[in-house]
């Protein structure tokens, strides 16, 4: 197997950035580092990226995880906070596609595809977000008008959103709001611009993805023409 193929189905990064590694003399082949791109990895060869070894993974593994609050998207926490890799059954090597807040549950994907990944977190394939939002206060029409045209959430301008208010009781708003673009914060930073802070976020939508009726803390191996969809995109 070509050394950047190996080197992205071992889940490390794409084989455009493994080619990068191979140029910045990141990869060593039994002890030695690397110069020729075109190398085949040879049956018992050693290859390490940055001194670590590493081993193709047998098989790709895609989950859609209803992320709880309280967990980090991260496959590490220096502060110890759980993190949504905890999450995956399996022993299998995993980590998060794009990111939730600390504080937001729902739709997160996790993979051990590098290359998949990469690719969906490129701001070319900017998938449409759906989150649930409740906010504090009652919002107007008008706010939610002016939070769909695109409010400035501090050096930037986000572009047009779909929103929907489903509905509120004396001192908060249910909203579903859909982006697609994906700022840090955004969706929070966007309500606070129009002056009703989120108190609660889910994501429910990511592209054609739902949620759908996955318990929150649950995950479940996304189906195959689901896997095509997101490579397709
Ligand atoms: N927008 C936010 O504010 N937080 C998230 O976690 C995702 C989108």
């Amino acid at each position: 197997m070509r050394i950047n193929k190996y080197i992205a189905a071992a889940g490390v990064t794409s084989r455009r950035k493994a080619d990068e590694m191979i140029t910045e003399g990141k990869v060593k082949v039994n002890g030695v580092v690397l110069t020729n791109l075109g190398y085949h990895v040879e049956e018992g060869d050693v290859v390490e990226v940055n001194g670590i070894r590493i081993e193709p993974e047998e098989k790709m593994v895609y989950y859609l995880l209803n992320k709880p609050t309280g967990y980090v998207t991260s496959t590490y926490d220096k502060e110890g906070r759980p993190t949504v890799v905890e999450l995956v059954p399996d022993n299998i090597r995993v980590f998060p596609v794009g990111r939730l807040d600390y504080n937001t549950s729902g739709l997160l994907i996790l993979t051990n595809d590098g290359e998949l990944s990469n690719k969906l977190m490129h701001p070319s394939h900017e998938f449409d977000k759906k989150y649930l939002a409740r906010v504090s206060g009652i919002v107007s029409r008008a706010e939610a008008a002016k939070l769909a045209a695109g409010v400035d959430i501090g050096g930037f301008v986000t572009s047009p959103a779909e929103v929907e208010l489903i509905r509120h009781d004396k001192n908060s708003t249910i909203a579903m709001i859909t982006i697609h673009e994906g700022k840090n914060r955004q969706v929070r930073r966007m309500f606070k611009a129009i002056g009703h802070p989120v108190t609660e976020l889910t994501r429910v939508g990511l592209g054609k993805l739902e949620i759908g009726k996955l318990a929150v803390g649950q995950c479940r191996k996304l189906g195959p023409a689901e896997v095509e969809y997101l490579k397709r995109v």
